[in-house]
């Protein structure tokens, strides 16, 4: 048994040494520097800049956070933060400022670009072997923003601080399979007492072939359904639809792994729709607060060679002006599958 394990262990030491030292997978801490939550419904930013003239890899994503205190956490990468501050209110939804010590802004002043989203206790998220983000040197993002929603916060009223965040795995070692997020969406607005359709597609017109890996959805509160597709268009114009995501968009909003991983070829065609279910008596907007609507399909995929796709969003006018089947720019459309769970 011994020799065995010695043999083993001795194998192991040999094969695997060279690969873990060329690898050096690192973690670096992204947390909420103590800050105190001070009303419900409050989201805050923090910022961290990315050495100059360096570019790192980001390959993995493990969340410091329980659901009782963070209700979910976005990361973004931005080319310049929306505040020079330690940390600022963020809030996409907050239509009321009750903390007027914290100044507002949005999470990037520009190039914004969601790169991972936790909710609800997920453990950790690893992208693919061989797959990383890029960010610094080479790419748009100089800055990480970590944005944590406090749902409820209570158990800070007396005083307790908090450091939710995420660590990042990353290595400075260069990989040749980088990941990028695409993000479809739409402007526009809902009827109502309706259920609307909001619509997106864009063809890929860059000569990348891109693999997905990942998805996630996003809306308020009258998002039913949100489905995400890869169009491959034949010879004849004919449209062929194949599902990435399907998810009900109020179940936690993280990524999910999408339900194909085929290749999507220049040429071929990504499409979103959420389907909308307003009561209210009223119209609803695309906008920031709670009472406006969203509907977003985010993708993260790799390419294998190059960078990732320049276009990082897919936005169109949405209803009442835009639709899958205006002047029947797509067919085949999987009405019925695109709109039920
Ligand atoms: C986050 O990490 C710090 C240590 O780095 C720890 O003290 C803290 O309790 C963690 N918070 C959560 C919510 O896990
Ligand atoms: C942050 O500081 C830089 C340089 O001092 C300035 O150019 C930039 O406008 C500031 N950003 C904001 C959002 O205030
Ligand atoms: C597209 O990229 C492939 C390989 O990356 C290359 O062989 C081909 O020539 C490119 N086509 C065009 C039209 O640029």
């Amino acid at each position: 048994m011994d020799s065995v394990h010695m043999l083993r262990i001795i194998i192991i030491t040999v094969i695997f040494v060279p690969i873990i030292i060329c690898e050096q997978v690192k973690k670096y801490p992204l947390l909420m520097p103590n800050v105190h939550p001070k009303h419900d419904e409050l989201y805050l930013c923090t910022p961290i800049k990315v050495v100059p003239k360096k570019s790192f890899y980001i390959v993995g994503f493990e969340p410091n956070a329980t659901m009782e205190t963070a209700h979910h956490i976005l990361l973004y990468g931005c080319t310049t933060p929306g505040s020079n501050k330690s940390y600022w209110d963020c809030g996409e939804m907050s239509a009321h400022q009750e903390d007027k010590d914290i100044p507002r802004a949005s999470p990037c002043a520009s190039g914004s670009h969601v790169l991972y989203a936790w909710a609800r206790d997920a453990k950790k998220f690893e992208v693919p072997d061989g797959v990383g983000f890029q960010i610094g040197e080479g790419t748009s993002i100089h800055y990480l923003v970590l944005q944590v929603h406090y749902a409820h916060t209570d158990k800070f009223k007396g005083g307790k601080t908090d450091n939710s965040g995420i660590f990042l795995m990353y290595t400075e070692e260069p990989r040749n399979k980088l990941a990028g997020v695409l993000l479809l969406g739409t402007s526009g607005v809902i009827p109502p007492n309706s259920i609307t359709h909001m619509e997106s597609d864009c063809r890929l017109v860059e000569n990348k072939t891109i693999h997905p890996f990942a998805y996630r959805t996003h809306t308020h509160s009258l998002g039913k359904v949100v489905t995400g597709y890869a169009i491959h268009e034949d010879e004849n114009k004919q449209h062929q639809w194949t599902l990435l995501g399907k998810r009900d968009p109020l179940t936690p909003q993280m990524f999910y792994p999408v339900l194909n991983k085929d290749p999507v070829h220049p040429g071929d065609i990504l499409a979103a729709r959420c389907t909308m279910e307003s009561n209210r008596n009223t119209y609803t907007h695309v906008g920031a607060t709670n009472m406006d609507e969203m509907c977003n399909f985010y993708l993260m995929y790799y390419v294998k060679e190059g960078t990732p796709l320049d276009m990082k969003y897919c936005f169109t006018p949405g209803p009442p002006y835009f639709y899958w089947d205006k002047e029947n720019h797509l067919n085949n459309i999987p009405d019925k599958e695109a709109s039920s769970l």
